[in-house]
């Protein structure tokens, strides 16, 4: 019940909350500019899309974004790969500045091997799944991770619709969660703006990927960042 949250949460209603603006949709001439102000906003993370044509049927950005980001912004920068061979690229993403990883369960034959990689490099690791993925292939993968991605839409692509079916795969994955390691966090990612936020977190989510929500938008940063917020907040009756 809504009124039972706000006091359980007093603070959003929702429990902590936390907003991963995904610069995908922000101006990259504008980038330094963009980023600073999701962090006046209380941006608790930016999230950095990376993709190369293959994995995904998009080209996005690499390593030197990281690493002029890492200059102008002391968020943590989670780098979201989708990408064919994620284990090629590591080294020169944390040389860049890059604090975690999201890594596909999709295309990975060695996924263990590359969380462990990951873990070896003193870097926190998540993994994604895509729409038609299901839920229980994290089974075995979760006690070895600190995040879960459910992506909302199929990736490749800002500025998406998203997909309620994942509605009750983002509750599967948090009844896991729960289960086997309460620790993990659980971000989602894709379509998410102040109508989608509310399902996705009443779900179980805990971690919120937005970029057009933010980014891009008529009322400007802070104030699509504090209406994403303020979606979050029950119902008053
Ligand atoms: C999709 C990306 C998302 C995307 C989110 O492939 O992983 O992070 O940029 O953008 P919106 O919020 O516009 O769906
Ligand atoms: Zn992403």
């Amino acid at each position: 019940m809504p009124r039972e949250r706000n006091r359980e949460h007093p603070e959003t209603g929702s429990g902590t909350i936390k907003i991963a603006p995904s610069i995908l949709a922000a101006d990259f001439a504008r980038l330094g500019e963009e980023v600073a102000e999701a962090e006046r906003a209380g941006a608790d993370r930016i999230h950095v899309d990376v993709m190369d044509g293959h994995f995904v049927p998009n080209i996005s950005m690499g390593a030197p974004i990281v690493q002029s980001l890492r200059r102008v912004t002391r968020l943590p920068l989670e780098t979201h790969m989708m990408i064919s061979a994620p284990d090629l690229f590591l080294d020169e993403f944390i040389e860049a500045g890059s604090d975690s990883f999201l890594v596909h369960w999709e295309g990975n034959a060695n996924l263990h091997r590359t969380v462990q990689r990951i873990k070896s490099l003193g870097k926190r690791v998540g993994v994604a799944i895509n729409p038609a993925t299901s839920a229980a292939v994290l089974e075995e993968i979760l006690s070895d991770i600190d995040q879960i991605l459910v992506m909302t839409v199929d990736p490749g692509f800002g500025h998406q619709h998203f997909l309620a079916t994942t509605v009750p795969k983002i509750r599967r994955v948090r009844e896991m969660i729960e289960r086997i390691k309460p620790a993990c966090d659980l971000e989602v990612d894709g379509g998410i703006d102040a109508a989608t936020a509310r399902l996705a977190v009443e779900a179980g989510a805990k971690i919120l990927v937005a970029g057009t929500a933010i980014f891009g938008t008529r009322e400007g940063v802070a104030a699509s960042m504090n209406g994403l917020r303020a979606s979050l907040h029950p119902v008053e009756q």
